[in-house]
């Protein structure tokens, strides 16, 4: 990374910052209805290294994306966010970026490449951010500058991951508990299978699923989906539609909590039926799943999977499968290249710092 950005920049880079991407193990469209999440950070990353400029320009380049494809918005959101949030001001910056991470296929890309840009650039202006200010940057890059309608739970665990952990993260306090999770150890793996689909979070689809949760919740009477019970969305009169998408948000809070329960027990092989059940209610309530996200789920568990979800934003993207060792051979076989196992690795961090 260091001898490409020299080539390209004349100069050593100031700061070499890289952050992973995310699968999210359970807690599916509930970030952004104040409910629980459990995330976790991946051994796929992207590597951001940076110089500051005195002629006031950002002079952006990906070694793996074309210039023409928008992906410098987010070095742009991320420069605004920082003066913004932060107070630090970025002048003019040479970025230069690589990646390992798929774009498109559900597993954080752009909150990598935020979180690695602010971390990166702070660094470079002389502040060293903690978690949860990178975290709170990034989001706002995305969110007030890209002007995409996330919730927080990707740029919080890019942020904020601990190796061998996954982050339960109380989307409403922001309050964090990091749970061990060691599915190697009771000989389970994790495998993460890209559908193929392309999906964007800014199509429209993930802002009207927002919209009809506010409505949900305002026809029931609480502030957020995650104020409501079972039985209040079982029994406030309200279009079908809405009541589908809240028992989702409802069911999958209390998915999350008894995942937790069981992790604290040591107990993976135990939450295989939870992130089957977990699919269902994106399939069937949320309708954020698509036919080939289905089929690899399906696959997965012919295949010998203890259970398999969609994970992300869905409308394509990837699913994940927990695997126990001796169906791993049949499982990687069944989707070739599509198929990657990952393991729960730290967060941000600095790679290297020179000139
Ligand atoms: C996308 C968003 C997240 C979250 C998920 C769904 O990944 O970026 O904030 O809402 O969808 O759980």
């Amino acid at each position: 990374m260091n001898e490409e950005f020299e080539r390209w920049a004349g100069r050593a880079p100031a700061e070499v910052w890289s952050a992973p991407g995310r699968v999210n193990l359970i807690g599916e469209h509930t970030d952004y209805n104040g409910g629980f999440v459990l995330p976790f950070a991946i051994d796929r990353s992207t590597t951001v290294a940076v110089a500051p400029r005195s002629d006031g320009r950002l002079r952006c380049r990906s070694l793996q994306v074309a210039d023409d494809t928008g992906w410098t918005k987010y070095v742009d959101g991320v420069v605004q966010a920082l003066a913004a949030e932060a107070g630090i001001h970025v002048d003019g910056a040479d970025v230069l970026v690589e990646s390992d991470l798929p774009t498109g296929a559900g597993l954080s890309s752009s909150a990598a490449l935020e979180v690695a840009t602010v971390a990166a650039l702070g660094a470079m202006a002389g502040t060293a951010l903690d978690g949860a200010q990178l975290a709170a940057v990034a989001f706002r890059a995305e969110t007030e500058f890209v002007g995409v309608p996330v919730g927080v739970m990707d740029q919080t665990v890019v942020a904020r991951a601990l190796p061998g952990h996954v982050l339960f993260l109380d989307t409403r306090s922001l309050g964090i508990e990091q749970v061990p999770f060691d599915p190697a150890a009771e000989g389970v793996n994790v495998v993460v299978i890209d559908s193929g689909v392309r999906h964007r979070v800014g199509d429209g689809r993930y802002a009207e699923r927002r919209r009809e949760c506010e409505a949900a919740a305002a026809a029931i009477g609480v502030e957020q989906l995650r104020d409501a019970t079972l039985k209040q969305v079982e029994a406030t009169p309200m279009d079908d539609t809405l009541r589908r998408r809240a028992r989702h948000v409802v069911t999958e809070d209390s998915r999350v909590l008894q995942t937790v329960e069981q992790l604290r027990r040591e107990a993976v092989a135990g939450i295989g039926a939870i992130l089957l059940a977990s699919h269902a209610s994106l399939r069937d309530d949320f309708e954020v799943s698509c036919d080939a996200l289905d089929r690899v789920v399906e696959t997965a568990m012919e295949k010998g999977a203890l259970g398999a979800r969609m994970t992300g934003g869905g409308f394509g993207g990837s699913a994940l499968a927990l695997v126990p060792d001796g169906s791993l051979p049949n499982v990687l076989d069944a989707f070739g290249d599509a198929a990657f196992e990952v393991r729960p690795v730290g967060g941000v961090r600095r790679i290297d710092a020179m000139g």
